[in-house]
């Protein structure tokens, strides 16, 4: 028997307490604020025979691309499992899903979610997931054109309208359609403030239109909605570093590095990446990180079944071994990661053929980075650029391999096509005081210091 949730889907429980609970754990994971598992245990508890609350965690487990989470994951699906014979199919289909993402298919996962929202464009956590998964295989048209296509079936009133806006903000920025992701962005956050996907979508507009003081004031606005209390607030204090770093405010970036991206904020991967990334872009303007990256790896090491997990995080990784200046143990993990990515046994994966055409070769170029070897790593970045949004994460977190093939050009002989990508980048946006920092140390001519 199935009743509907807040929103009309079919649900596998009529316990008042258990839907109350549910709910408020998929506003958690649409909002950040908190993590749903207090409330997905006080559904289950509310009703013990609901597949769904344990769907929902080891989805939301999963969802922290932690390895050492996966046992975790499981054990939760096999509770789902246990309770799902009278489960409604849409409540079966999350389950599906889920154990699609836990056999590291990623894409079926995005297809079984794509199916459901046909028939249920207003199941949020659906939409929810699929944006993740999306965001992590890099699937900038899914993230714009999933959202879109349900948002018309929803109702305003509904008090996830404005997180779904959010979603479909943040897909049209990464389809570089910057004005209309700025202004549903905005809308989103017109309707509720606390929506800090959508502050990190036109924060993200800001980013890749060279607007770092406008940022950085916007940030500054919205604080009191994602700095306390919030899963995403590193990753928002990380964009306001990079916004300092684009003015060539080192000194600032380091102190926000500081303050909120070291020591006990570092709690998950997702924030040990976003470490990694700023360090490693302070590292390619000259700064010695190496303090900082060591001591982030004494809290993330370097752990032989983590590498190949997610080609994303191998990356940063990297980095952050190459910032601590452990290059032997950056070839060590490449070593491993190269082990999976060549193996038959997990072809059925998605990062398994990301891990080999795409990454592989970036890991190996930031290697040669790190060798010394300015012209090898161009020779193995710069093919990999036009596919490397396969890589999963943001045209902004994928720009420090843009940055890694300037200081490649500028150390090396490829000035060719560091004044090619300065070209580029001058045309996407503004000369900023980072971009002539490039120019600087490709020593251009100075007509195109202006
Ligand atoms: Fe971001």
């Amino acid at each position: 028997m199935s009743y509907p949730d807040a929103r009309g889907n079919p649900c596998g429980s009529s316990t008042r307490a258990a839907l109350a609970a549910a709910e408020q754990a998929l506003w958690r994971m649409m909002s950040f604020y908190d993590a749903p598992l207090a409330d997905l245990d006080a559904a289950g508890a509310a009703d013990p025979g609901w597949a769904l609350p344990h769907t929902m965690k080891a989805g939301f487990l999963l969802s922290l691309t932690e390895p050492a989470l996966l046992g975790d994951a499981a054990d939760e699906i096999a509770l789902a499992e246990a309770a799902s014979a009278h489960a409604p199919a849409r409540e079966r289909a999350h389950l599906q899903a889920v154990q699609h993402v836990f056999d590291g298919r990623w894409t079926a996962a995005c297809r079984v979610w794509d199916e459901l929202l046909l028939e249920h464009p207003r199941d949020a956590l659906a939409l929810q997931w699929a944006q993740l998964w999306d965001f992590y295989r890099g699937d900038a048209v899914n993230l714009r054109q999933r959202p879109a296509r349900a948002l018309p079936d929803w109702d305003e009133a509904d008090p996830l309208h404005p997180h779904v806006l959010a979603l479909y903000a943040f897909g049209l920025e990464e389809c570089n359609l910057h004005a209309q992701a700025e202004d549903v962005g905005r809308r989103a956050l017109a309707a509720d403030a606390r929506v800090p996907w959508a502050v990190h979508a036109v924060t993200h507009v800001m980013e890749m239109q060279g607007r770092f003081e406008d940022g950085a004031a916007w940030l500054r606005q919205h604080q009191s909605a994602w700095a306390e209390g919030n899963g995403f607030a590193g990753h928002l204090w990380w964009h306001k570093a990079l916004f300092r770093l684009e003015a060539l405010d080192v000194a600032g970036a380091l102190r926000l590095l500081d303050a909120h991206l070291s020591g006990p904020a570092l709690q998950l991967t997702l924030h040990r990446v976003d470490a990694a990334a700023l360090l490693w872009r302070l590292h390619l303007m000259g700064e010695d990180v190496s303090a900082q990256a060591t001591a982030l790896l004494a809290g993330w090491g370097p752990d032989a079944a983590g590498a190949g997990h997610y080609a994303f995080n191998d990356l940063h990784i990297v980095l952050a071994l190459l910032c601590a200046g452990q290059v032997a143990a950056a070839e060590a993990w490449v070593a491993r990661c190269a082990q999976r990515a060549l193996g038959a046994e997990e072809a059925r994966r998605s990062n398994h053929p990301v891990a080999r055409e795409v990454g592989l070769p970036v890991l190996r170029g930031l290697l040669a980075f790190a060798r010394g070897d300015a012209d090898g790593a161009v020779d193995l970045l710069y093919p990999q650029r036009s596919g490397a949004q396969r890589l999963g994460g943001s045209h902004a977190q994928r720009d420090l391999l843009d940055q890694t093939l300037l200081a490649a050009a500028a150390a090396g002989g490829r000035r060719a096509l560091g004044r090619a990508l300065l070209n580029e980048r001058s045309m996407a946006k503004p000369v900023t005081p980072l971009t002539r920092h490039w120019i600087d140390r490709l020593a251009l001519p100075a007509r195109e210091r202006a």
